[in-house]
């Protein structure tokens, strides 16, 4: 089967106004915890994203009513702690790491057997990290060596655990979090990197008392969520491909409006800064728990720098597109301390350094990051292992190229940012769509 690649052509320029849309991570909080609330939670600027329509789907099958009564608006009808009901099939999450850690959490504290699968890609990556701790709190869970499908026994009794977080994984902590909810006692988790911190917000928007103190989360079980409205404000990860593509190529003041700027977030803005990026933050507000601004960013010349370990957990998935902003920068750039790169989508070290070559530019990857040396970018073909982010990352390369870019297998693209072509060609690159 012919999978869609992406043609775009060397240069353009960046020029207007954008809105992206929604954050991927809120958005899928926004269903599982309205799910398990108490009353009706309404929900706008939802990602309507094939991952976070596998959080949806998922509900659903556990007999939860979700609407979707206009484009980025859901309203879920929750059924409290204890309501949802037995699914009748495996639940599939597709490539959906984030739906499947998220839900172990959730399945492990509920009465029923449960199975969680997904697709290739998810299949392959690494699910004891969630499953390890879920057990430690009495959840009866099995990994299939390690990955998915995995089968969750219902029906067990959870009990707080203290843990400590070696993987500095958002995923993980939000797993025992959600379990927490189930379990008796106060659930503690230490953290010794800081991962975004959206599950502990929006617990708190549902009413829940989760404390946040030097490192440590903590959570009492039992205790009850009410349904609220919530506003997703538009995801940085996104915004991410936008950012670099203006500080290469903006034609003025390039603006991304209503951005989530939580400070969990954020380390994509301070890499960029310190390579020499022109990003200014602008009516600073905030969605709810979450704050939200406009970015205003100009073109600028980047410099290679050594990117500071403690700022990788918080630009863990920008890093595709920070290996461009790296080729296309004066100087070496060096990242180390990100092996979670390795078990993302796809492995996103080996398959940059792929595509960096394929382009000419000299990049050494490493077990936990790479070299990068900024030069000249050639055109050429890559492929982007149905990793939706190595795709668009490639796409904001061109802009910098010398001749054309085609990039192979993007389907995926649609598991976090429907409609990216569309909106890159409407800001200046020029990007089509082969199917
Ligand atoms: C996410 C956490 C990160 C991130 C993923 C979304 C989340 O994964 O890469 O895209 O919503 O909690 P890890 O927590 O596994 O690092």
């Amino acid at each position: 089967m012919k999978t869609p690649s992406y043609r775009v052509e060397a240069g353009g320029g960046l020029r207007g106004t954008i809105v992206i849309p929604g954050d991927k991570s809120v958005s899928h909080r926004s269903v599982l915890l309205g799910a398990i609330a108490e009353g009706t939670t309404e929900v706008e600027g939802f990602l309507e994203s094939e991952d976070c329509l596998a959080t949806l789907n998922a509900m659903r099958n556990m007999g939860v009513s979700v609407e979707r009564p206009a484009p980025g608006r859901v309203v879920v009808d929750g059924v409290g702690l204890g309501g949802l009901a037995a699914p009748t099939a495996a639940l599939d999450m597709g490539n959906a790491g984030t739906a499947m850690r998220l839900s172990m959490g959730l399945l492990a504290g509920q009465r029923f057997d449960s199975t969680l699968t997904g697709d290739a890609s998810l299949t392959r990556r690494p699910m004891e990290r969630a499953a390890m701790p879920l057990r430690l709190m009495g959840a009866r869970i099995e990994t299939t060596g390690g990955r998915p499908p995995v089968s969750i026994r219902g029906g067990g009794a959870l009990t707080a655990i203290d843990y400590d977080l070696t993987v500095p994984s958002a995923q993980v902590k939000s797993a025992i979090l959600i379990a927490g909810l189930y379990a008796a006692g106060e659930t503690k988790i230490t953290e010794h990197a800081v991962t975004r911190d959206h599950t502990e917000r929006m617990l708190r928007a549902f009413g829940a008392d989760v404390r946040t103190h030097n490192g440590v989360v903590a959570i009492a079980g039992g205790q009850r969520l009410h349904g609220t409205r919530l506003r997703v404000p538009g995801d940085i990860s996104s915004a991410a491909f936008f950012i670099v593509a203006a500080t290469l190529a903006a034609e003025g003041a390039f603006v991304i409006e209503d951005v989530g700027v939580n400070p969990t977030r954020t380390g994509v803005l301070e890499i960029l800064k310190l390579m020499g990026a022109d990003i200014r933050l602008t009516n600073e507000r905030r969605f709810g728990d979450e704050p939200v601004a406009d970015l205003v960013v100009k073109k600028s010349a980047l410099r290679g720098i050594e990117v500071p370990r403690a700022l990788v957990p918080l630009a863990i998935d920008e890093f595709p597109v920070l290996f461009v902003a790296a080729a296309a920068a004066a100087g070496v750039t060096v990242v180390s301390g990100a092996a979670e790169l390795r078990v993302k989508e796809s492995d996103r070290i080996a398959v940059m350094a792929t595509g960096l070559h394929a382009l000419g530019i000299e990049a050494d990857p490493r077990p936990d990051g790479m070299r990068i040396v900024g030069g000249r970018l050639g055109g050429g073909t890559v492929d982007s292992h149905g990793d939706h982010r190595i795709a668009m990352a490639f796409a904001v390369a061109a802009l910098k190229a010398h001749d054309r870019i085609d990039i192979h297998d993007v389907a995926n693209v649609a598991t976090s940012f429907p409609g990216f072509p569309a909106l890159a060609r409407g800001a200046g690159i020029a990007i089509d769509e082969l199917r």
